[in-house]
């Protein structure tokens, strides 16, 4: 029922902002440089480009370009794509704010938070309040409506864990749908919106239940390491979520320094056959089981190639993680694809395992 209405009210909407000359009302901005809003530094333009701090601008900017007939990005962060060219069309950058608590009991509280808040406040936020389930994802860039695209992970955790639901505006429609997390079909790095729903939805909020009584996950060794080094006996959520920060800066380049988008591919997944296969040449090889095969480290099969550390003009493989190929100033798009094709050409000559990409070409 509630969905029928916020339907109905968002169809009405639609109308009365279809009968009024929207450009009077939009701050649309044209030949807008989009080299600081992406965490590579690709120095490339949007056509025209707008800010969405609420849903009625956001709508209002889609239905401005279904009539201009001009196709649309939607940009969080920037911190998972690859500008490969200016972009042709408008790039509706999402701040929708606020975070609000729905409800809660005497384990979990349920909290709405807004796509556009920063991933990391909200982190902080939670901390905060003594809120658990988000440390061991600190310090991940980005916004809070993205997460759920990739379903972000790191450190033993990924979003499904914490998440509830989310409210998206369906591009077509016009309508705000309310997705769980089953209609969200979360993988390893993947969504339904990376996927089937690909460019159809824009979320709005991300509904996330987090745990008074924190679960501490401290199954990645390099956390227990920390913990152990700092002498921490009685472990609080805060201390995890300083760990990952310790880890993550030691080893990930800061955008604000080398230009990035994290891990470049994602770890593949292989046969339990290929596995041993390779165990047999390799021994050295690290392997996790999962569900369907074993998970192997790209990073420790782009170190074996011999690319770590390397540099091609502007362009290279991280120093310390060989999953981060990084832009040192000037690098275009187009240089980071022919370095990434080169990358994957050598692991699949060496190992026989083709590397997909984590981030999103645009
Ligand atoms: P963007 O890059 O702006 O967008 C990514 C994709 O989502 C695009 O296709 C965009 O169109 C779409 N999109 C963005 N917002 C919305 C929205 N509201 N509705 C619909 N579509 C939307 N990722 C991990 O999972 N784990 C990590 O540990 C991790 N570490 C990283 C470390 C570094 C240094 C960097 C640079 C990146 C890292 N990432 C990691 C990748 C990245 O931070 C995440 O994927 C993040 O969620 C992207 O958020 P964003 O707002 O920057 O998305
Ligand atoms: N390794 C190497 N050499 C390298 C890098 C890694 O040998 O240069 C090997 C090591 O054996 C190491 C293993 O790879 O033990 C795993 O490395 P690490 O812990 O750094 O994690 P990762 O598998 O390279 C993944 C995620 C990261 C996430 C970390 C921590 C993917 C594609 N990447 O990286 O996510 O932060 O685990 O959980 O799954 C991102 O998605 O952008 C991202 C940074």
């Amino acid at each position: 029922m509630l969905r029928k209405i916020s339907g109905l009210v968002s169809h009405w909407i639609k109308i009365l902002l279809i009968s009024q000359d929207k450009t009077k009302y939009m701050n649309i901005q044209e030949n807008i440089s989009l080299k600081s809003l992406n965490t590579f530094g690709i120095a490339k333009n949007a056509r025209f480009f707008i800010v969405a701090d609420n849903i009625h601008v956001l709508m209002e900017a889609l239905i401005w370009a279904k009539e201009k007939n001009q196709q649309v990005l939607i940009l969080g962060g920037g911190s998972n794509i690859l500008l490969t060219g200016d972009y042709e069309g408008l790039v509706i950058k999402i701040e929708i704010k606020g975070i609000a608590l729905l409800k809660e009991d005497e384990e979990h509280v349920w909290i709405k938070v807004g796509a556009g808040e920063i991933w990391h406040d909200l982190v902080l936020y939670a901390i905060e309040k003594n809120w658990a389930g988000l440390e061991n994802l600190s310090l991940i860039p980005g916004t809070v409506g993205a997460s759920p695209m990739q379903n972000i992970g790191a450190y033993g955790v990924e979003l499904k864990e914490v998440f509830e639901s989310l409210e998206a505006l369906n591009r077509s429609t016009f309508t705000i749908e309310t997705f769980s997390g089953n209609a969200c079909e979360f993988g390893y790095r993947e969504s339904v919106f990376k996927h089937k729903f690909k460019n159809q939805y824009v979320i709005c909020s991300v509904v996330f239940k987090l745990s008074k009584t924190p679960a501490y996950k401290v199954e990645y060794g390099a956390i227990q390491d920390i913990l152990k080094e700092k002498g921490v006996n009685q472990l609080s959520i805060r201390d995890i979520s300083n760990a990952v920060i310790a880890i993550r800066s030691s080893k990930l380049p800061d955008p604000k320094e080398i230009g990035n988008a994290g891990s470049f591919f994602k770890n593949p997944t292989i046969g339990t056959d290929q596995y041993s296969e390779l165990r047999s040449i390799f021994p050295d090889i690290p392997g996790y089981p999962v569900e369907n095969g074993v998970k192997v480290p790209a990073g420790w099969l782009i170190e074996q190639t011999g690319w770590k550390g390397k540099r091609i003009g502007e362009v290279g493989v991280h120093a310390k993680q060989a999953l981060v190929l990084v832009n040192y100033g000037e690098g275009q798009g187009t240089d980071i694809i022919e370095l990434s094709d080169q990358v994957r050409h050598s692991v699949r000559e060496k190992f026989g395992i083709e590397l997909q990409p984590e981030v999103n070409f645009i």
